[in-house]
């Protein structure tokens, strides 16, 4: 497991999104219900960036994490494609857990 050096997971709020690098890995960071997810940065559609605006990976109604390329939604929980040209495809999702107040990936 390697340490997300740059993510205190506990500042982050309910809803939240936030991107850190690791090892050459552009990740994207959720924290929802308590649980925090890790998502490789990356649209399963062209294999780019999924956000414009740095630490901005939430729709509009905070549902789902989307790609502002194209708008495809993805499930927070599982990085399911709902919606948009990828639909069915997934993110690419690293376990996590948190240790010692800092999050952990399995990169
Ligand atoms: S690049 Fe993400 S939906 Fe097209």
């Amino acid at each position: 497991m390697t340490v997300l050096p740059d993510i205190d997971p506990y500042a982050m709020h309910d809803l939240e999104t936030c991107s850190s690098v690791v090892q050459g890995h552009e990740l994207v960071v959720l924290r929802r219900d308590d649980r925090w997810y890790v998502y490789l940065n990356s649209c399963p559609h062209l294999g780019i960036p999924l956000n414009f605006i740095a630490d901005d990976f939430l729709d509009l109604d905070r549902q789902y994490l989307i790609c502002a390329n194209h708008g495809a939604l993805f499930r927070c929980e599982d990085g399911y494609c709902v919606s948009g040209p990828c639909v069915g495809q997934r993110l690419r999702q690293f376990d996590s857990e948190i240790r010692d107040g800092r999050l952990l990936v399995d990169l």
